[in-house]
């Protein structure tokens, strides 16, 4: 098999750290700076409000930051929810892979671990985003970057990072950090990233079962459509209780699909045959 490079993600505006990204697979880097410094450009910038520095707070006026990287050949995760006052969730994840024994840590014990791996305290919240909390003008904010990336070895690592929904409870985490919910991936099969709201994300365990679904001969995009519509079809029962999902797969092969609940989901491409390109998917029938 002739394998290429390829960086997928979700939401347009992973266009700008998706090149950065592309660019470090070009030149034959590691799959996971691919992974941290396409999400860290994407954290860094106080425009996009739901990711990041910018990030709109929690009920208590806080920004609290979800993210995770998983790798793809060996399946472990480093994670970090509920982080306060660091600017780059991804890359104290990373250290969470990389140089600790677990998977996940949470609030304090992740705030002191990212100040013990040198990280530094930063004021997370924007006038822009203090506004709008102070106003509590209602706000959607669960665009969560989700990035897949495969080498020319075929190694593959997805990471996610998010502020959460605006006006959460202090302490509230969704699927960006779990895997199989938000981030799921493995070399033998390919990945998938979910966005959308996490508490209904996590009762489908989205990307699991997506991954899932391309070892049994899924192609991305079938795999893509059937996990959004098997748990949008067991949310629909309860009408008050669901909210949008969307999902971006990539198989072994680099075929790529996407699904989703909204009118549209936009989501990035860069390979070495496909130029950073926007592609748009349109809302799945979900009743079929
Ligand atoms: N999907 C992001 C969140 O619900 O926190």
């Amino acid at each position: 098999m002739n394998l290429k490079f390829t960086i997928i993600a979700t939401w347009s505006f992973s266009a700008s750290g998706v090149k950065i990204g592309s660019e470090i697979l070009k030149n034959g880097g590691h799959i996971f700076d691919a992974i941290e410094e396409t999400i860290k450009a994407i954290e860094d910038d106080p425009n996009i409000d739901s990711v990041g520095f910018g990030g709109l707070p929690n009920m208590a006026g806080e920004v609290e930051l979800d993210a995770a990287i998983m790798d793809g050949k060996t399946l472990s995760l480093g994670a970090v929810a509920a982080l306060k006052g660091f600017k780059n969730p991804i890359s104290v994840a990373r250290k969470v892979l990389e140089e600790t024994p677990h998977a996940l840590l949470v609030d304090q014990g992740a705030e002191e671990f990212a100040l013990s791996k040198g990280f530094q305290r930063v004021i997370m919240i924007t006038d822009k985003s203090r506004k709008i909390w102070e106003s509590r003008i209602k706000k959607r904010s669960h665009d969560t970057v989700g990035v897949i990336v495969m080498d020319e070895s075929g190694n593959m690592a997805c990471g996610t990072s998010t502020s959460g929904t605006f006006m959460k409870y202090k302490g509230r985490v969704g699927d960006t950090p779990l895997v199989g919910s938000g981030l799921y991936v493995d070399n033998e099969i390919g990945g998938a990233v979910a966005t959308g709201l996490g508490e209904d994300i996590m009762k489908g365990c989205i990307s699991f079962h997506a991954v899932y679904l391309m070892s049994q001969g899924y192609s991305p995009k079938d795999a893509a459509d059937e996990a959004v519509r098997n748990i949008y079809k067991k949310l629909a029962k309860d009408k008050k209780a669901h909210d949008d999902i969307s999902i971006l797969c990539i198989n072994t092969n680099g075929d790529i699909g996407a699904a989703t609940t909204r009118s549209k989901f936009e989501y990035v491409v860069s390979s070495e045959d496909i130029p950073l390109s926007i592609f748009v998917v349109t809302k799945i029938k979900i009743l079929e």
